[in-house]
């Protein structure tokens, strides 16, 4: 046994160094470097065995074993859209969220569901106890699927358990409560978090079971504990909504065996969450289209369109600097998109607040969202009212130039499904109008030009 070494690790990234900082190089983190015992398990001052022998194979051979993965359909449609068709055994993923989203509750009726379809399913919980992950069920009107229950937080029991028995799916519950016997540090602190990772991946390996790893995210929206825990897993969900919302969103952000850009739509509701399966419908509900500065934006989420409100709010600044304000945009670009406005159109807005509101807590991010914001922004500043069943979709350049952008015809066709009649769009995006009336623009100038000669 060699002597116990401490290193100094970042809790924020997992860098680590041989002395304490007051900042993380790696990061950049205030003081996020904490001391911890180095591991004493593998590769800790060991004596060099001789290496073990490996075995190469041809890349070529591997192709007869069949190019899909397995998969095991959860047989929730909004999960496995986002999961890219089901569970893949022997694959771990991380599922990220801000206290009280309802990572839990996804998780317990995923859990339930795919027990009842058969599916040999385990959650084990480090956070509450049997009975309460039951209470909840029943609440859920879920206790009677056959899901293996345990409160556990020693990853080395929690194998002991689960013993040799093929599960298709476990839930651990958060990976933050969990630790492992091979390292001597508190349980939450990085070397534990990584530490127990390692050992339930290695779990998922061996026993050919997919794992989810609950786990918890800080203030800035970033998966508690190392970094390396990312980089070690096969997939990282995200699962995000708005506190004042009933609505969540479950994101991909990393899939090593599907898409990163599906999202898969629920509504928490008194019975657990529920699926939405017509989101835009969803996000336009409570619109007051009779207000000037709200326009309708066709958007994209992955293969799914999604229409969404913009709302723009341009009011005389108070102030010397005008204030620009954006929930659910991109704050740079909305500055881009007010400098376009102001040199190519003459839209004055230096002496301005301006607000922009993606309604209903929606994120957006495809730069497709220019033309809907800059219609919404001219609407409000103009106080003309957009046409109530129009949508907008294009990416504005920084000549003013409103350039195509991908999927035209699905973003109509969307449109139309929920009774739009009309399209603002730049030439080239989607040939296929779906029965709307496409109002082709090059130019953002043009736009403006339409706006103010409306009623
Ligand atoms: P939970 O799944 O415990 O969140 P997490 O595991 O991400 O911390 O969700 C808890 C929240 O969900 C809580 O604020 C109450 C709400 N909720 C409902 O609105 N309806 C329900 O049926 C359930 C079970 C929870
Ligand atoms: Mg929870």
């Amino acid at each position: 046994m060699s002597k116990s070494r401490s290193n100094f690790v970042c809790q924020s990234c997992g860098a680590v160094t041989n002395r304490w900082q007051g900042k993380c190089d790696a990061c950049g983190a205030w003081n996020s470097i904490q001391e911890e015992q180095a591991a004493t398990g593998i590769g800790a001052g060991t004596a060099r065995k001789p290496p073990p022998k490996g075995r190469q194979i041809a890349f070529q051979s591997l192709a007869a074993t069949g190019q899909e993965p397995p998969r095991t359909p959860i047989g929730i449609a909004e999960l496995d859209r986002v999961t890219g068709g089901g569970l893949v055994p022997g694959s771990v993923i991380l599922l990220g969220g801000e206290p009280g989203i309802g990572k839990s509750t996804l998780l317990i009726q995923a859990c339930a569901k795919l027990a009842d379809a058969g599916g040999r399913v385990a959650y084990i919980s480090g956070e509450e106890a049997t009975a309460q992950v039951r209470m909840r069920a029943e609440r859920l009107g879920l206790s009677g699927a056959p899901v293996r229950l345990a409160a556990a937080t020693n990853v080395e029991d929690i194998a002991g358990t689960l013993g040799a028995e093929r599960f298709d799916l476990v839930v651990i519950d958060s990976i933050q409560t969990m630790w492992t016997e091979t390292i001597d540090a508190a349980p939450g602190t990085v070397s534990q978090v990584r530490g127990a990772a390692q050992a339930l991946i290695r779990y998922a390996k061996n026993h050919d079971a997919c794992v989810i790893l609950v786990g918890h995210v800080t203030k800035d929206g970033q998966i508690a504990g190392p970094r390396v825990v990312e980089h070690m897993v096969d997939a990282v969900m995200s699962f995000d909504g708005d506190a004042g919302h009933h609505f969540r969103i479950l994101r991909a952000i990393k899939n090593r065996f599907g898409p990163t850009d599906e999202i898969g739509v629920f509504e928490m509701t008194g019975k657990g969450l529920s699926e939405v399966g017509n989101p835009s419908a969803f996000f336009l509900s409570g619109r007051d289209a009779s207000a000037a500065g709200t326009s309708v934006f066709a958007g994209m989420e992955g293969t799914r369109p999604l229409l969404v409100e913009v709302q723009a709010l341009v009011s005389p600044t108070a102030l010397g600097t005008p204030r620009r304000a954006v929930v659910g945009w991109d704050q740079n670009r909305l500055a881009m998109v007010i400098a376009v406005l102001e040199t190519h159109a003459g839209v004055r807005l230096g002496q301005y607040d301006v607000y922009l509101n993606v309604a209903g807590g929606m994120r957006i991010v495809e730069p497709a969202a220019d033309l809907a914001a800059a219609a919404a922004l001219v609407s409000s500043i103009t106080g003309k009212i957009l046409p109530v069943d129009a949508v907008f979709f294009g990416e504005i350049g920084l000549s003013g130039s409103i350039r195509p952008v991908v999927h035209g015809g699905a973003r109509m066709k969307e449109a139309a499904k929920l009774g739009f009649d009309a399209a603002v769009a730049p030439p080239g995006s989607g040939d296929e109008s779906a029965g709307l009336r496409v109002e082709r623009t090059d130019h953002i100038a043009d736009v403006v030009a339409r706006i103010a000669a409306l009623p």
